[in-house]
């Protein structure tokens, strides 16, 4: 088979390193990728939002199946577009339509969606510019910390906890002003739910699913959860309190209602969903939903994936899944982020990366590189994700920091805390 896959972070590394180990991956292609995926497969120099070039470079080529990693394409309906041509009407696209991608897209229509199927959540209302009073009575009946929301995608920044009830009426008033332009047109206000994070992934066709390797992602800038937020630090699979126990509350609670919600709502979706779970009190409750893989968690879940993701996507867009049966590596695996000094705010990038060839023991993922007359220089502020088994989590975290050392650029920092929490 011939698979184009879209993207260019340690995700898409992580999903082109599990992608070229499939028999049935007779060629992999690429858009735009990075330094890395450019030695898993062949970097195709097309943006994930050039649909029209898209669609033409899969017909020219012949290719059989379009993975999309990020959500930005989907949210933008690349499915319903790819359909919509017959040139690519045939070929499948594995990633919601724009409807689907709709339950990352907009957060109101996430937890909409959430009341509508009984799904465990944080309390809520929504509020746009001709309800800013009532959001701001709303405020006064919740206890602190108080989250609100910008409805729509934010480049991940558009979730505000702020510690008094005064704060937070302000910073409602600045988010309908436009503090995320139209992202924030909407807000949702919610109850904020104390407990550890937890990510659980899902394959779906629309009918039937399959759950893959869980993953707890580390946010925060700073050790011991400090500082801003970034894309994430680092990730650990398995997660321990994600007990066989634990997961049927979320397959009972979560998975099969959610899956069950979309097809009874007519959306057509094909594709992985990300629950981002919180464990309140030994209880799963849903703090998003996104319709793509996670990143960093991706860079870890790819190790302890043992089926051929190429045959499961086979599933999904056959809508046959319920006929695979995925298997997990009982080992554990991690990785940790090495990113550039300054991340996540200002930072430079194009400095050489050193000492690649000399890691042993782990898998290398480029997060945000790039080839520069003829070297490997970072070009982004998450640069090299690097990920390792172990027979358990502190195996895996002493390779991954060993290794991590090997890998040199100029302000290279990283957490060294990843796990410990666990
Ligand atoms: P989101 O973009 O919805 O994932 O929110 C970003 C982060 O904010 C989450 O990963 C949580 O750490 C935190 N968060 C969001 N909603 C809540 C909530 N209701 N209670 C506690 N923390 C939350
Ligand atoms: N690691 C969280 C995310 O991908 O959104």
């Amino acid at each position: 088979m011939r698979i184009l896959l879209l993207g260019s972070g340690g995700r898409e590394h992580a999903l082109a390193w599990k992608i070229a180990q499939s028999p049935k991956c007779e060629k992999l292609y690429i858009a735009p990728g990075n330094a890395g995926t450019a030695n898993t497969g062949e970097n195709v120099a097309i943006g994930v939002n050039e649909f029209d070039k898209l669609k033409d470079f899969v017909s020219e080529n012949h290719v059989d199946m379009v993975v999309v990693g990020p959500e930005d394409p989907l949210v933008k309906g690349i499915q319903d577009e790819f359909k919509a041509d017959p040139r690519t009407a045939a070929v499948p696209v594995i990633g919601p339509s724009r409807k689907g991608a709709v339950l990352e897209g907009s957060k109101d229509f996430a937890k909409g969606f959430m009341k509508r199927h009984g799904i465990p959540t944080a309390r809520y209302e929504t509020f746009d510019g001709t309800t800013v009073e009532k959001g701001l009575r709303f405020l006064g009946t919740l206890q602190p910390p108080y989250v609100l929301k910008a409805d729509g995608l934010a480049a991940g920044k558009g979730v505000l906890i702020v510690p008094t009830l005064e704060e937070a009426r302000r910073e409602l008033r600045l988010m309908l002003d436009g503090m995320f332009g139209n992202a924030s047109a909407k807000v949702v206000v919610e109850e904020f739910l104390s407990g550890t994070e937890c990510s659980v992934f899902v394959l779906t066709d629309g009918k039937h699913y399959q759950i893959l390797p869980e993953a707890k992602d580390y946010k925060r800038i700073g050790e011991h959860d400090t500082g801003l937020n970034t894309g994430g630090m680092g990730s650990v699979s398995p997660v321990p309190f994600a007990t066989k126990e634990w997961m049927r509350k979320v397959e009972d609670r979560i998975i099969r209602p959610t899956v069950e919600g979309l097809s009874d709502e007519g959306i057509d979706y094909k594709g992985f969903i990300f629950f981002g779970l919180i464990n309140v009190g030994g209880n799963p409750m849903v703090i998003e939903y996104n319709c793509r893989m996670g990143d960093p968690e991706t860079e870890s879940v790819m190790l302890r994936l043992k089926s051929d993701i190429v045959d499961l996507f086979e599933g999904v867009a056959r809508g046959t899944l319920d006929r695979y049966s995925v298997e997990f590596d009982p080992r554990a695996a991690v990785s940790v982020m090495l990113v550039s000094g300054g991340y996540p705010q200002a930072y430079q990038k194009g400095y050489p990366i050193e000492g690649l060839q000399e890691v042993k023991d782990s898998i290398v993922f480029h997060a945000g590189t790039a080839i520069k007359d003829g070297r490997v220089v970072s070009d982004g502020g998450r640069v090299i994700a690097v990920s390792s088994y172990g027979s358990d989590k502190e195996e895996a975290l002493k390779k991954s920091f060993e290794q991590a050392q090997k890998i040199r650029f100029t302000n290279k920092y990283f957490r060294r805390d990843i796990g410990q929490d666990l």
